[in-house]
């Protein structure tokens, strides 16, 4: 006779990635009016792709991407059915961007009873989530945040922690308090655009209500949890991190990513020099050029009569002759022709023409929008 054999299924819910990738992004304009600011390179790579490229370090297989109207179309072209991330990508539309908090809700359908990885589509976090995502794993909180002491907290969504517990010494307390940009700060703890949450925080985001400025903001939806006696750990970031919603941002990005480059040249060189860490793509072409890394020349570029200082990334088939460019990002397919200053801090859209007339300032910054066409006079 057959013994009866009893099976016990253990259900365990798979670690789900949301990265949100809509938002307005009026403080990158004029880039934003034609393009997804995620999509805007650093050191020749979408700051999409390094969340994406983080996700998958971290072993997540299913990520959801928040897209906007607007704007979804471009960001599916570039990052695809997520195949080469060794990754499936599911596109969320967020038909408004009602804040971070409407961006979960929105997306319940994709992320059900999964816990998941919140990250901010235009943030850089160096070193990845590895180290958020096994944290989460051990201690089981209902939510992780990450945090960084900055400079100016005031600027920031900032946390309030409890007196750390004498059974775990050397661990940051619980968060008792978030505040979104208050004006005395009561640590210097800033909110960095990564989060851990388990599915709690859909009904969290539920019962909110919009802010003064009409979006479900995600901090309010966090101290909802904290009110309700859930259990939000904090996680205190060593690494740099970047939100690249601001110009400056953007370079500062560009900045520390080109500052880990290995030196790589499969371009052409043509009695030219290349200092430092530098990457020459290949098919770029360097006639009697000069480039001081760290920096980047994109595939199919032609440089002629140039010097290239650092921190620069120049864009794929950008043609750019008898002209000084420095600490600044070309998209792919500009033309810059006959500078007779240096242009430096600069951020320049898709097939940007600059040239110049008969005026000779010394030095030009420019932050300029997509096909723009710019001569100087
Ligand atoms: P933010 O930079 O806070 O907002 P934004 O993109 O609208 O930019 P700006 O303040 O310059 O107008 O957004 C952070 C990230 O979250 C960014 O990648 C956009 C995304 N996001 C959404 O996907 N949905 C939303 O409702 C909001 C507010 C942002």
């Amino acid at each position: 006779m057959c013994e009866p054999h009893v099976y016990i299924l253990l259900a365990v819910q798979p670690l789900k990635g949301l990265i949100l990738s809509g938002g307005k992004g009026t403080r990158l304009r004029p880039i934003t009016h034609t393009s997804a600011k995620q999509l805007v390179p650093v050191a020749n790579k979408p700051v999409l792709f390094y969340g994406i490229e983080a996700m998958a370090q971290a072993g997540i297989e299913e990520v959801g991407i928040i897209i906007a109207p607007e704007t979804g179309q471009e960001i599916r072209e570039a990052a695809g059915d997520g195949s080469k991330f060794g990754i499936e990508i599911t596109y969320v539309v967020q038909d408004e961007p009602l804040g971070l908090a409407h961006a979960v809700l929105t997306a319940e359908p994709f992320l059900g009873e999964s816990p998941f990885v919140m990250y901010l589509g235009d943030n850089l976090l160096q070193g990845g989530i590895s180290d958020l995502v096994a944290a989460f794993r051990e201690h089981e909180p209902d939510a992780l945040i990450l945090l960084t002491p900055v400079p100016d907290p005031e600027n920031f969504g900032v946390a309030e922690l409890a007196v750390p517990d004498a059974a775990t010494p050397g661990e940051p307390g619980r968060v008792v308090r978030l505040v979104e940009k208050p004006e005395k700060p009561a640590t210097d703890l800033a909110l960095v655009g990564v989060y851990m949450f388990t599915a709690g925080i859909h009904e969290a985001a539920r019962a909110i209500e919009p802010s003064a400025r009409g979006e479900l903001e995600i901090t309010d939806a966090i101290q909802h949890l904290v009110d309700g006696g859930l259990r939000v750990e904090p996680h205190i970031v060593r690494g740099w991190w970047k939100d690249t919603g601001r110009l400056e941002d953007m370079l500062e990005a560009n900045r520390l990513i080109l500052d880990n480059l290995t030196e790589r040249v499969e371009g052409e060189l043509i009695d030219s020099q290349v200092d430092g860490r530098v990457v020459i793509e290949a098919g770029a072409r360097l006639e009697r050029t000069t480039v001081r890394g760290p920096a980047v020349i994109g595939a199919g570029a032609q440089l002629c009569d140039c010097y290239i200082g650092p921190y620069t990334a120049i864009g794929e088939n950008c043609s750019i002759s008898g002209a000084e460019v420095e600490h600044s990002i070309l998209l792919a397919g500009c033309t810059v022709s006959d500078l007779d200053g240096r242009m430096e801090s600069s951020l320049l859209g898709r097939n940007v023409t600059v040239r110049r007339g008969d005026r000779q300032p010394r030095a030009y910054r420019f932050m300029v929008g997509d096909n723009s066409d710019i001569s100087i006079l």
